[in-house]
């Protein structure tokens, strides 16, 4: 028997999948870590603590599924993308990593634009704007503000390619995360020579790139010893945790499209050229299918904003659900099917955590417009979930604007496991959705490419093929889509006539008490 193991460095934890050829999966395990956030604005976490998890979560997958560790024969790994490692001569940890989520860098950002001459001019090397999140400007601040540690680096890399250092003994990355590190040419997939001169950043300092289902290295003999394993297994490039996830739902061809509704919302498509959003508003970067790349839109809260809603007015629904056995989410949905379409012009916009796509707004806020004495608990429960979605809608439009073809949208995460919700999408979005038969997501997608990149298949496509098929159909509802379809630009006039107001209590929190 072959067994494959997907290793996924997430935010919250390290989740490591073991797979046959086939798909089936064998085992699960997960380790949880923590995250640090010593200043308003600032999200760190440990290496070492992935390193950790990872090592764990290995041998307790092969605990679980009874698996001996001469069948494994290929490890993938994936990871939050955009984090910052950086390395000394020794390949000692310098300072704890600034993640995807930190928004210490809005200057470096600033920084970034100028040396290269501007938004469109860094948008024409490396396909993207500069965003607070991304690897660049982490550089660059630890440059500005901690030139003894800078000083001291000889290597960066990204979350999970930290995990590869420690497994293989190798300074590598592939395609698909380095795309986030915005150094990377994504057109030519290798990094930008004439960013990096610009930011004065030493291309020494960057790993080796491959494509993601590349072997990258093999298994030391240490690191086989700590897992459980046996020394020199082939560890493939992998990838991004949104591309990896891409693989785990088989967006693997133009015309399929991806909507996964987390914490944060993802709008993910597959393109076989490079196409870019000349306003920046939604990231291209390489996919983790070789030659090929993505577009995504990234709301950052999505399923966010209804956890948001269920934890501080969902108090009865979740002490109810708690005494029946269910899911307080399963409540607080029958509630929100009790409103029509439309929450009878009750409207939410969810950005909580400001927004990425398609407003790119740190300052941006969520509100509740148009409540009335009509307006119940109901209104405000699907009002939130119609928020969410129509935010959603917003990735999918850019998509749509830039003629890639929206044939078919795979939804996953937590807006797929409600039929309710599958049915808000349908209407909202305005086609068909459909489920698939994984839902494993980043862990799955980069076991998937350890098997494709080992021999067990011709390709990824080959193996997502083999894999993943259709397992739910949802029709949109001609009525309600029509109800949608006149709500949608409502939402979307919202926020612009809310922009000024957002910037005027962001600096209203900045001063206050002064
Ligand atoms: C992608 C992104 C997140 C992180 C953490 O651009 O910022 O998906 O990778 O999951």
């Amino acid at each position: 028997m072959s067994v494959y193991l997907g290793i996924d460095i997430g935010t919250s934890g390290t989740k490591t999948l073991a797979i046959r050829e086939t798909g089936e999966i064998l085992a699960s395990a997960t380790v949880e870590y923590p995250l640090y956030s010593p200043h308003p604005g600032w999200s760190e976490q440990d290496p070492e603590d992935w390193w950790k998890g990872s090592a764990e979560s290995v041998r307790l997958v092969l605990q679980r599924g009874g698996i001996s560790p001469e069948d494994v024969k290929g490890i993938g790994l994936s990871g939050q993308m955009h984090g910052s490692v950086f390395l000394d001569q020794d390949g000692k940890v310098i300072r704890r990593a600034l993640l995807w989520n930190d928004q210490r860098t809005a200057q470096e950002c600033a920084e970034i634009e100028e040396r290269a001459g501007g938004r469109e001019a860094l948008i024409g090397m490396v396909a993207n704007p500069a965003l607070t999140g991304f690897t660049a400007p982490k550089i660059l601040w630890l440059r500005n503000h901690e030139p003894q540690n800078y000083e001291r680096v000889r290597q960066i890399l990204l979350p999970k390619d930290y995990v590869r250092y420690r497994l293989t003994g190798e300074y590598a990355s592939e395609v698909s995360d380095a795309s986030g590190t915005l150094l990377l040419d994504v057109k030519a997939r290798a990094w930008s020579k004439e960013l990096l001169s610009k930011l004065e950043i030493d291309p020494e300092l960057l790993p080796k790139v491959y494509e993601s289902e590349e072997v990258s290295g093999t298994l030391t003999s240490a690191a086989a010893e700590l897992l459980g394993l046996p020394a020199g297994v082939p560890v493939v490039g992998g990838g991004g945790d949104q591309a990896a996830s891409a693989i785990g739902n088989g967006i693997v061809s133009r015309g399929t499209i991806s909507a996964t509704m987390g914490t944060s919302g993802v709008v993910f498509a597959h393109s076989d050229e490079v196409q870019i959003d000349a306003g920046g508003r939604i990231h291209t970067f390489c996919h983790a299918v070789r030659g090929k790349w993505h577009v995504m839109g990234c709301v950052l809260s999505a399923g966010g904003s209804f956890q948001w809603y269920r934890n501080q007015f969902g108090q009865a629904e979740s002490s109810a659900a708690a005494a029946m056995g269910v899911d307080p989410y399963e409540l607080l949905t029958k509630q929100a099917a009790n409103a029509p379409a439309g929450s009878e012009g009750l409207f939410f916009l969810p950005y909580l955590t400001g927004e990425r796509t398609p407003h790119a707004d740190p300052n941006a806020r969520g509100a509740w417009v148009g409540m009335s004495l009509r307006h119940g608990k109901s209104h405000f429960a699907r009002s939130v979930m119609e928020g969410a979605t129509f935010a959603m809608r917003d990735c999918l439009e850019l998509i749509r604007e830039m003629d890639i073809p929206v044939d078919q949208i795979r939804l996953s995460g937590g807006g797929a496991r409600s039929q309710f919700w599958k049915q808000l999408q349908a209407d909202i979005y305005g086609q068909e959705v459909v489920t698939i038969n994984a839902e494993e997501g980043p862990a799955y997608g980069v076991a998937l490419l350890a098997a494709a990149g080992t021999g067990a298949y011709q390709d990824v496509v080959e193996a997502c093929n083999a894999t993943i098929s259709i397992v739910t159909e949802t029709k949109a509802c001609e009525k309600t889509q029509a109800t949608y379809q006149q709500a949608y630009p409502i939402y979307q006039q919202l926020y612009r006539s809310l922009k000024n107001d957002y910037e005027s209590i962001a600096d209203f929190v900045a001063n206050e008490g002064e």
